[in-house]
């Protein structure tokens, strides 16, 4: 089984490129299905959840290529609207094409997301507001039998009892094509929901927002294609400045909007770094020789401390000078690293959603593995940091959402090697 082996304790120093955003990607991916034409998407991160959308289009009947960063998909002879369990389950957030098949041809076929890593992942949320729209769901043995009565999906006066990511996302794209006025309240307001209403708009939806929580979509007849470059992926960018914390090091992150780590800088002033913008859209950190530990992080909906941050960043305050309050508030099972950052040497206890963590001077390399995509980037960054040689095995987490990593963390300083 591959495994990254990394010589810890090195100084990171020198300057990186973001990579294009996961969690935008996704959504994208899918909605371009529905404009039947053809779509060209830059700075798409060569992840392997891009990869297995890129499977799911292509069994859809969509045409693909992807080189350099750029895919383009051409969906002008779409065929099918189910999607067989094993690409659903390949890549869990492929719920997100639910609501761009019904918008593609009024069914869709595919089987419950399940649970994961992080705990259960329902999606009664976005059940709800599709039902509110008209559709009629049959669920049975896992399987969701979707279709729309003759008229087609309604718009609708749609409020999330929660800021969900993905039933926003599905909503939204359930909604361009519907017939009449669609207002969701309550949306998420993460960065990558507003890159796929930006990308839609570009295809020709009429969409738009009513203050920060409440969007309104008015249904038009159809899409058509478009070119468009995805933002930057911040929680990459939270997790380079992780690794330069826990090695002392210097960086510049390039191509990464300041307003969508918003939240994470003052935890990384908080720790000691130094923080300048310049260029509008390029970071300089500097860190210190030992990390003060951040005293509480919460993670909330966005704009507060994104969850998917809260692995990296208690990885660095594993070897901060002091002690540090997790509380994870978006997912029920998202403290799987603790185990394995044990095994490395750290202090941590854990208690339902709060994880306290005392920091020690350092860590001392072990065997671990990961088991989550960004316990996966939490565990590196300890490695990093650690005396001695770490190994990390189950790469097929990490690979999901970090594009080259090694090469990255090589070209930093960093002794690191995939075998
Ligand atoms: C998206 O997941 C992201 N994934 C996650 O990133 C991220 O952690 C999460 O949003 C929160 O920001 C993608 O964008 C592909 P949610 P999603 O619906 O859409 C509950 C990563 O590491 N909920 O906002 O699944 C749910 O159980 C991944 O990049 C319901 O109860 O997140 C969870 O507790 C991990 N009912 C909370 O809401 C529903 O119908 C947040 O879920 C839907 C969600």
């Amino acid at each position: 089984m591959p495994e990254l082996v990394i010589e810890g304790a090195r100084r990171l120093d020198g300057e990186i490129k973001i990579q294009g955003a996961k969690n935008s990607i996704l959504p994208i991916i899918a909605a371009c299905i529905i404009s039947r034409d053809e779509c060209t998407i830059h700075n798409c991160p060569k992840i392997s959840d891009v990869y297995a959308s890129i499977k799911i289009l292509n069994y859809l009947g969509c045409t693909t290529s992807f080189e350099n960063n750029t895919l383009v998909i051409n969906s002008r002879n779409i065929l099918k609207n189910n999607i067989p369990d094993f690409l659903m389950r390949e890549m869990r957030s492929s719920i997100i094409f639910l609501g761009a098949l019904i918008s593609v041809s009024g069914q869709a076929k595919l089987c419950l997301p399940g649970g994961c890593e992080l705990g259960p992942r329902p999606i009664d949320l976005h059940l709800d507001g599709l039902r509110q729209m008209g559709l009629i769901i049959n669920e049975s043995h896992g399987i969701l039998n979707c279709e729309t009565c003759i008229s087609g999906l309604r718009g609708c006066n749609i409020s999330l009892s929660f800021p969900s990511v993905g039933a926003t996302e599905n909503l939204i794209l359930a909604a361009v094509c519907a017939h009449g006025e669609t207002i969701i309240t309550n949306i998420a307001k993460e960065p990558e929901i507003i890159d796929l209403t930006n990308f839609l708009i570009k295809c020709g939806a009429k969409i738009k927002y009513n203050g920060d929580s409440t969007i309104v979509i008015q249904g038009v007849k159809k899409l058509h294609g478009t070119e468009h470059t995805v933002i930057s992926d911040r929680i990459a960018a939270i997790t380079y400045m992780s690794a330069g914390v826990v090695t002392s090091g210097n960086l510049i992150l390039k191509n990464i909007s300041e307003d969508s780590i918003s939240s994470a800088i003052p935890i990384f002033e908080e720790s000691g770094c130094i923080i300048k913008i310049f260029d509008k859209n390029n970071l300089k950190i500097e860190c210190p020789s030992r990390p003060y530990s951040n005293r509480i992080i919460r993670t909330m909906p966005y704009p507060g401390f994104p969850t998917d941050a809260q692995a990296p960043v208690m990885s660095m305050n594993t070897i901060a000078d002091g002690t540090s309050m997790f509380i994870e508030n978006i997912f029920s099972n998202r403290y799987k690293h603790v185990d394995e950052l044990l095994r490395l040497g750290a202090d941590i206890k854990v208690e339902g959603k709060v994880a306290l963590v005392n920091g020690v001077k350092r860590l001392s390399g072990a065997k671990v593995c990961a088991r989550d995509l960004r316990g996966a980037a939490a565990l590196v960054i300890a490695g990093l940091g650690a005396e001695g040689t770490t190994s990390i095995t189950g790469l097929n987490y990490l690979d999901r959402g970090y594009e080259n990593i090694e090469t990255i963390l090589s070209s930093l300083g960093a002794k690191i090697k995939r075998i």
